[in-house]
């Protein structure tokens, strides 16, 4: 039944940095629940259609816990062992967990979360953007606009939401990178896990001793949770909250960059950022793969999935399907693009969207605002694409400005 020319799968951006490989577009095309052959030989699938992909992640019989069987990898990934048994379940790492026990932490979390409370934290994310760009304009361009500014400002934000002093960032940030990274050897990411682990851990228990009025201390004045689920919790926050908007803000200025009649048009109507900001995320979709496990056999899109196969899911190829939006591989920051699954769907769907929307429409703006004469300041086919991540992006996006025109 395999596909035989799907070996594993490639994260070659061989159709342009903006584009999906065009190995998955030629999936979509023929079949959009494909099986697919993993290099440890494991007969997985890949799901790249809008509608299945929608499907796939309503349905929790898709399940998202990796301690009931073994995920499967599709990369080759050298010197990563091959896994051959499910990986023990992290408490509070409810991103990994199914209905009823992501439920019952979800819930807990949903409070601090809702539009209300983000609404009120975003003055603050404007006054936090336009402090960056401040020190940005100080520097004397080229500058790297990850470092100087899609990096520390989803960072700022969400050390402030949590509670986690900023000061800290640089344990939390290149330990992140590691376990983010695809090619880094196991027990360097093992090391890098146990920094991040015991540093929360600490926080944690500073928090129980002495609640401020931040959201961690708010969790850990319930005492449902342990301190151990507390500590899971701090770290998915964390690694969600930050790696993923840094790289919408990084890649979504390249793109652009790119597309300069779209940039001076957000730019001559600061209103039209809300479309814009959904279009970058349909376009982009820098959360692209993710994983599921069967736990039965189930009927997709006139497949049957066997019980116990790893499924993995392209958003990238969902939200360039087009049989669900028209001309998808072009960039159209007018375009209705709401309904993108680049937020996932169902149970999962992503808990801190609005706080990343409120990121971005104020980040974009921001920087259009006070860098009218923005550009590359290299060319555009020598900037480092994110193709050894699990998120995509840029690794740096050197920028330049005419000083005088700031
Ligand atoms: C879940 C994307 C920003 C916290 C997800 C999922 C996606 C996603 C696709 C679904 C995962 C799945 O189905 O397995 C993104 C993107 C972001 C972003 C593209 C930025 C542009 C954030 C921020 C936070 C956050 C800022 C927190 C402050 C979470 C959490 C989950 C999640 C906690 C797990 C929800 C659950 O399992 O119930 N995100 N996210 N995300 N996201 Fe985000």
């Amino acid at each position: 039944m395999t596909d035989t020319t799907a070996q594993g799968l490639s994260t070659d951006r061989d159709a342009g940095p903006f584009d999906p490989p065009s190995q998955i577009t030629r999936l979509r095309e023929t079949r959009p629940v494909s099986p697919l052959e993993f290099p440890d030989g494991h007969q997985g699938w890949i799901v790249t259609g809008y509608d299945e992909a929608r499907q796939l992640l309503a349905d929790t019989r898709f399940s998202s816990r990796q301690d009931i069987g073994v995920l499967h990898v599709p990369y080759e990934t050298p010197g990563m062992p091959t896994p051959t048994e499910p990986s023990p379940q992290v408490p509070g790492l409810f991103i990994a967990m199914d209905p009823p026990e992501h439920t019952r932490l979800r819930r807990m979390l949903t409070g601090a979360f809702t539009v209300k409370r983000m609404k009120a934290l975003e003055e603050h994310i404007v006054e936090i953007v336009e402090r960056q760009l401040d020190g940005l304009a100080a520097l004397t361009p080229p500058v790297d606009l990850v470092k100087e500014f899609a990096l520390p400002v989803p960072s700022l934000v969400i050390c402030e939401l949590l509670g986690v002093p900023y000061e800290d960032r640089d344990t939390f940030q290149s330990n992140t990178a590691k376990f983010m990274e695809k090619d880094v050897a196991l027990e360097d990411k093992m090391a890098a896990y146990g920094a991040m682990m015991a540093f929360l851990s600490g926080l944690v228990a500073g928090k129980r001793a002495e609640p401020g009025d931040d959201l961690l201390s708010d969790l850990a004045r319930n005492d449902d949770l342990s301190s151990d689920e507390l500590t899971g919790i701090a770290f998915l926050l964390l690694l969600a909250g930050h790696e993923t908007t840094a790289n919408m803000l990084s890649l979504g200025t390249f793109a652009l960059l790119e597309h300069p009649e779209q940039a001076a048009e957000l730019r001559a109507d600061p209103d039209l950022v809300v479309g814009a900001v959904e279009e970058l995320m349909r376009y982009l979709s820098i959360a692209d793969i993710f994983y599921r496990y069967a736990v039965e056999d189930i009927e997709l899109g006139g497949e049957t999935i066997p019980a116990g196969s790893t499924v993995i899911v392209s958003l990238l190829a969902a939200n360039r399907d087009p049989r669900r939006f028209e001309d998808p591989d072009t960039l159209d920051i007018h375009r209705k693009a709401r309904g993108h699954l680049s937020f996932g769907h169902g149970v999962h769907q992503c808990l801190g969207q609005q706080l990343a929307r409120i990121e971005m429409r104020a980040g974009f703006q921001g920087l259009l605002r006070r860098f009218p004469t923005l550009a590359l300041a290299i060319p555009a086919d020598e900037v480092r694409l994110r193709t050894d991540m699990n998120i995509y992006g840029v690794h740096e996006l050197p920028v330049t400005w005419s000083p005088e025109t700031r």
